[in-house]
């Protein structure tokens, strides 16, 4: 009997080494978790890979440093893993690391940022949101909105809320945005300034601006969590955020769509962080020895809004209120 159960789990142990030997490792390098986007993406794309049997994940969350991407990316390299997902949160001092990624001939897939070398490494495939045209859409939606309110006979005073200096979705959206306004001469920008794509910062961003800038009609926020932040900044200093304040938000997170539904946010412009489809549809492909078009896909669609109705570049926006139920992040 003894001898029996030495042999069963002697068995179990080959057996649990040779599946763990033929699983394919796919290892992740993601930002940190500074926006309700930001954990969206990460559940979408872990839970992708963790619900696909054969599949494991190495996860790792570089707290806002590229030195700890740096690091983890060496890491997956020492560890021979077969895949590496890869979004940094700066686009610039990348080369370095890729290339040792590439040297080890480990398939790459860009996610979400774009690093500036892109044009010089090898990747297989990347998935990213086309940023300017998220910040030209910001822009066209509050200039649109004022003209329908018959606005755009006045000054106003425009405030810019950047991302993360220097991360590919604030070098695009600013982008977007400055050139969205030279077709609304009548919003003059009178603020600019990172609020870090936080919520706290956003928060503490707009109450300092509300102590030092005279007027400000609209706020253009580079992502829905940094808008939040301030609206609680301009409601603590007595203003109707929605109303004093018009605010045009980005990504379309559920908060977002409950706080236009409750009058305070005016508008989000989606960018979508789901990406855990894409990635196992893009490795099951290469897994079967398929090429993979490594074309870098825009998937975000919607604009949605306080009123429904406005157009923008591409698209028209759709009332957050008739969408709100179907908004899972
Ligand atoms: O790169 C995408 C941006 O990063 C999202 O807009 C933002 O919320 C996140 O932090």
């Amino acid at each position: 009997m003894k001898k029996l159960l030495t042999l069963v789990l002697a068995l179990c142990l080959v057996l649990s080494l040779a599946a763990s030997a033929s699983a394919v490792t796919i290892a992740f390098s993601q930002i940190g978790q500074e926006s309700d986007w930001r954990t969206a993406n990460t559940d979408s794309v872990n839970s992708a890979i963790e619900g696909h049997e054969g599949w494991e994940l190495v996860y790792s969350d570089g707290q806002q440093k590229q030195e700890n991407q740096i690091q983890a990316l060496r890491n997956f390299i020492t560890q021979g893993v077969d895949y590496i997902l890869f979004t940094g949160v700066v686009t610039t001092g990348w080369d370095e690391v890729l290339a040792e990624v590439n040297e080890n001939e480990i398939p790459l897939i860009l996610l979400d940022r774009i690093p500036d070398c892109a044009d010089k490494i090898d990747y297989v495939a990347a998935f990213g949101g086309d940023f300017p045209l998220e910040g030209r859409r910001q822009v066209q939606w509050a200039g649109e909105y004022l003209k329908s309110l018959g606005r755009d006979g006045e000054d106003v005073a425009v405030a810019i809320m950047e991302g993360t200096t220097g991360a590919d979705a604030q070098v695009g959206r600013t982008e977007g945005n400055l050139a969205a306004l030279a077709d609304y001469p009548f919003m003059k920008v009178v603020a600019q300034q990172t609020g870090n794509f936080t919520r706290a910062e956003g928060q503490a961003l707009m109450e300092s601006w509300l102590k030092s800038v005279d007027k400000i009609d609209v706020l253009i926020a580079q992502n829905d969590d940094m808008a939040l932040g301030a609206i609680d900044a301009i409601k603590a200093a007595g203003l109707v955020p929605g109303k004093d304040i018009i605010i045009v938000g980005c990504d379309s997170v559920k908060a977002a769509f409950e706080s236009i539904v409750a009058g305070e946010m005016n508008a989000t412009i989606e960018c979508t962080p789901l990406y855990g489809p894409f990635v196992v549809d893009c490795i099951e492909k290469l897994e079967a020895g398929e090429t993979f078009d490594k074309t870098i896909i825009h998937p975000e669609e919607g604009v949605y809004d306080c009123v429904g109705g406005i157009e923008v570049e591409g698209t028209t926006s759709v009332l957050a209120s008739d969408v709100i139920d179907q908004r899972q992040y």
